[in-house]
């Protein structure tokens, strides 16, 4: 039976990716280190849609566990058909004074876990001419964010590669998608320490920026960015110098 992998399952926008691809008819493979979560929500899943739940609890940000993870799915004989490569996180402050370690085990879950997964599960998806990765971004990726600098680069990182990805496979069978969300209600900004910022008012709800991004990886468009205000602000950075754009981030994120 296909299978659906979910990165950063256990919260958020990827519980409700697990959600939609079990209800789509795919086994799921749930990822994230918080193994009690993953396995509630396996059970809930299995029980409410009858699809098959894998549970596998890992530390992406550890530079080895994407290959392990990979190595661990093959093992268990498990067809991966779909990948989709959601977990993240941010931190707000600036980044002199941020925590160094953690800086770089974002850099780590958000752009190596991110390439490296697309680059273990791609081939088998080239050679079977299906197969299907969503990318979650941001809308952090079209503009440089002072008090969020890493994480707003690691997002333009991840955009800049799935566009150039999509490109690359448009004649293969495989379907690759950028997903851009704007403030999402989840447990990002509680993570990133920035529940007190002017920019979660007003977020999304998690199931309909799942539904979005899950909708036009179907369609293989190779970018989608969740909400019409958050859409037209993205196409409005591209006319702006960086300066100004990195100026109007920092008002949003004090
Ligand atoms: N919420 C927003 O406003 C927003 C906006 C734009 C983009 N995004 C992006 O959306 C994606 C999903 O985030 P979310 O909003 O759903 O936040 P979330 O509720 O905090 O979920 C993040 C998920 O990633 C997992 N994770 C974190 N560190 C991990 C690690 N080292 N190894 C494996 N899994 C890890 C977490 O589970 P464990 O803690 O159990 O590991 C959790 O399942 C992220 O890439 C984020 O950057 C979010």
């Amino acid at each position: 039976m296909a299978a659906a992998l979910i990165t950063g399952a256990s919260t958020g926008i990827g519980r409700e990716f697990a959600y939609l691809c079990a209800e789509a008819g795919y086994d799921v493979v749930l990822v994230a280190r918080n193994e009690g979560k993953l396995q509630a929500l396996a059970a809930e899943i299995r029980q409410k849609t009858g699809r098959t739940a894998y549970v596998f609890a890992c530390d992406l940000s550890d530079p080895h566990a994407p290959q392990a993870l990979y190595d661990d799915v093959i093992c268990s004989k498990i067809d991966v058909e779909v990948l989709i490569n959601n977990a993240g996180y941010g931190m707000l402050g600036k980044f002199a004074e941020l925590n160094a370690a953690e800086q770089m085990q974002m850099i780590q879950l958000n752009i190596h876990a991110l390439t490296c997964l697309s680059r273990l599960f791609l081939p088998a998806m080239i050679e079977n001419k299906r197969g299907k990765i969503l990318n979650v971004a941001s809308t952090a990726a079209f503009q440089p964010g002072p008090l969020m600098a890493v994480y707003f680069a690691t997002k333009s990182y991840v955009l800049s590669f799935s566009e150039a990805l999509h490109n690359e496979v448009s004649e293969s069978g495989v379907a690759v998608t950028c997903l851009c969300p704007g403030p999402t209600a989840t447990e990002f900004d509680k993570r990133a320490g920035a529940t007190m910022t002017k920019l979660f008012k007003g977020a999304m709800d998690a199931r309909t920026v799942a539904k979005q991004g899950w909708n036009s990886l179907k369609a293989n468009k190779p970018l989608v960015i969740t909400g019409r205000k958050n859409a037209a602000m993205a196409f409005m950075t591209r006319f702006a110098p960086l300066q100004m754009t990195a100026t109007f981030a920092r008002k949003v994120m004090e």
